[in-house]
């Protein structure tokens, strides 16, 4: 199994790792929005999809789980190998290490900014669980019903600036993200490149406007004193 950690902890290795649990997080983000689109279909569709949810629990537990352990090691993964290339930096005499991050192609602003971008999603995931999700799981402040939680929290423009800011900032994510996995994976083609980069661009826009719609919904409602 040696030879397994070694090659993982290569850069290339790390690069892999991204690669995949970042794909599958994108799996996860698309199950999600299509749950959070039931919203739109009012207080009952939404708590009985939550309730039907909740009649699985076991299921949802390791499904949290393995979502956790995609979480940890993506993160972790991503600030060593930021702080590997960053150390590379101050000596202009030394070739960045990875050689896919060398590639000139690779280094545009997307790319640059994707330890930020990345930054700014954990802050807001490390605050959407700490309220939405203990919320949920463990007690709703008063409320029995999931949608009102969701009313409470779109009633404040605050709340909604924040998610909307950070739906753009992961729609930047993934746009890279998703066309970097396959260029790792080593999946290039003349032909179907532009494809890729194609589709990526579609899911991050597809994601930035599907989530960033829900606060906005929710306070175009508030404010008409629903
Ligand atoms: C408007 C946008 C969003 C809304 C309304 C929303 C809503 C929710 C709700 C209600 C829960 C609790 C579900 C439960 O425990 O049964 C939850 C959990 C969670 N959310 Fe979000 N979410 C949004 C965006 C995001 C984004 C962009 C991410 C990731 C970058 C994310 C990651 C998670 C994770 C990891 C969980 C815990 C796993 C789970 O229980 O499904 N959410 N979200």
């Amino acid at each position: 199994m040696g030879w397994l950690s070694k090659s993982l902890s290569s850069s290339i290795g790390k690069k892999f790792i991204m690669a995949l649990t970042g794909l599958s997080l994108i799996l996860f983000l698309s199950v999600h929005l299509v749950n959070n689109s039931f919203l739109f279909f009012g207080k009952e569709g939404f708590n009985t999809l939550v309730g039907s949810l909740d009649a699985v629990k076991p299921l949802v537990r390791v499904a949290e789980i393995i979502l956790l352990l995609l979480f940890v090691y993506h993160i972790y993964n991503g600030i060593k190998l930021w702080w590997e290339n960053w150390q590379t930096k101050p000596n202009m005499f030394a070739r960045n290490k990875y050689a896919i991050n060398a590639s000139k192609e690779n280094s545009t602003f997307y790319s640059r900014t994707m330890p930020y971008t990345g930054a700014i999603i954990l802050i807001f995931l490390i605050t959407h669980l700490s309220t939405l999700w203990v919320q949920y799981n463990f007690g709703m402040g008063g409320t029995h019903e999931y949608y009102d939680v969701i009313v409470v929290l779109f009633s404040s423009i605050g709340n909604v600036i924040i998610y909307v800011i950070t739906m753009i900032t992961l729609g930047f994510h993934l746009n890279h993200g998703f066309q970097s996995a396959f260029q790792t994976f080593g999946w290039e083609h003349k032909k179907y490149t532009p494809l890729v980069k194609a589709i990526g661009t579609l899911i991050s826009l597809v994601y930035a406007i599907g989530f960033s719609s829900i606060p906005i919904y929710f306070y175009i409602l508030s404010m008409g004193g629903n």
